[in-house]
């Protein structure tokens, strides 16, 4: 996967740009608050329809203007693709290959991106959401079907929600199994597509671990809740467990267990990394858990993703930022960062200098 081009429209502090890329290591560098982080947003964007950061597609535009543009030419092995977004304040138009998709997930999987960033540290310091959102974003990109199972699960779960609020009890008991018939058909795809992915996740980042930290600690990582193994029966302990809870479920007025609850646990040298661990120590799992990921894609996808490294150099001490440079050999990767001299070690790559939303040529 590779991105070589992307053009930039009252997209936020860029009037009008146009960024090449090229194979292997890019560098946007420049002072702070000048546009680095937005043109790394703006790809990522064009990968997954989201904003690592922005809530509110509104955010995106350019103060004062009405509409952003953002475009990106990409190859992969499946040929050339051109990705578009018009992006207005409460709506948005992408077009993939010229063509208008209607959904979102019509997107995903054109171009794979991944972003990281030193708020990633929240995947292993925060709660659960985090590390919910942390699979979702990596599996909806790999898989499509992943992706519509969960926006009808959580579609169903909203339903679910306010019947629990509902005063008719018998109304109540009567649907909840009608509801949860269907919804345990997404909740048991979520959770099987999961369980694959941590089986693919767990020894690939304790791996890249042990590399960074030259196997002085050991990362472990597991999914708090165990399932049966098949669809079927996972599928088939769900709805018990949603039978089982109606009650509970009812007094609370929310659905309080299911995929949406799951979380997955970290531990660092035995320790839950959450609790016990260090901001070092977090950054480390975060970047091992960012580095397989990257090779999942590659061996579900058949290519890297594209790898955006937004600000990460500058945490990392100098044997970490050496492993990590050996670590994305062959991976496209945007690397933002104020100073280029401290994180390349000479290597030469493709410098782009950024000062207030320009490129300075
Ligand atoms: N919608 C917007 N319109 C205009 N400027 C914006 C918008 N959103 C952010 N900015 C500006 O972009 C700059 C921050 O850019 P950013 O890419 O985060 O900087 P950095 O180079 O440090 O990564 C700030 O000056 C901010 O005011
Ligand atoms: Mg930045």
């Amino acid at each position: 996967m590779r991105i070589k081009n992307l053009f930039l429209k009252n997209f936020r502090n860029y009037a009008e740009e146009t960024f090449s890329f090229e194979d292997g290591i890019n560098v946007l560098y420049g002072k702070n608050a000048q546009g680095k982080t937005n043109c790394a947003e703006a790809v990522f964007y064009l990968c997954t329809g989201t904003s690592p950061r922005a809530r509110k597609e509104k955010q995106l535009i350019r103060a004062g203007e009405e509409a952003a543009f953002v475009r990106a030419d990409a190859e992969s092995r499946f040929g050339s693709v051109r990705i578009e977004a018009d992006i207005f304040e409460n709506r948005r138009e992408i077009r993939v290959n010229g063509v208008k998709i209607g959904k979102n997930a019509d997107l995903l999987g054109n171009i794979n991106g991944i972003f990281f960033s030193p708020s990633e540290l929240r995947l292993v310091q925060d709660g659960p959401d985090e590390r919910r959102r942390f699979l979702n974003v990596s599996l909806s990109q790999m898989s499509k079907s992943y992706y519509t199972a969960l926006i009808r699960y959580n579609k169903i779960l909203e339903q679910r929600n306010a019947l629990l609020k509902e005063r008719d009890i018998s109304l109540v008991f009567e649907t909840l199994p009608v509801w949860d018939a269907q919804l345990c058909r997404y909740a048991a795809e979520i959770v099987e597509k999961r369980g694959e992915y941590i089986a693919m996740l767990a020894p690939a980042a304790q791996e890249k671990h042990a590399c960074l930290t030259d196997g002085a600690e050991k990362l472990e990582i597991f999914s708090e809740r165990k399932y049966p193994e098949g669809r079927e029966a996972i599928a088939k302990k769900l709805e018990e467990d949603f039978a089982s809870n109606y009650e509970r479920d009812m007094r609370l007025g929310f659905t309080a267990s299911g995929p949406h609850r799951d979380d997955l646990r970290i531990l660092i040298g035995g320790e839950e990394a959450r609790v016990f661990g260090s901001q070092g120590q977090a950054r480390t799992a975060a970047l091992a858990i960012k580095l397989a990921e990257v090779d999942i894609f590659k061996k579900m996808s058949g290519e890297y993703p594209v790898l955006i490294l937004d600000d990460v150099m500058s945490e990392l001490d100098l044997a970490r930022r050496r492993k990590l440079l050996a670590e994305i050999e062959g991976v496209q990767t945007l690397l933002t960062c104020t100073h280029t001299e401290k994180v390349l070690f000479g290597k030469t790559v493709n410098k782009i200098r950024i000062s207030g939303g320009k490129i300075k040529r």
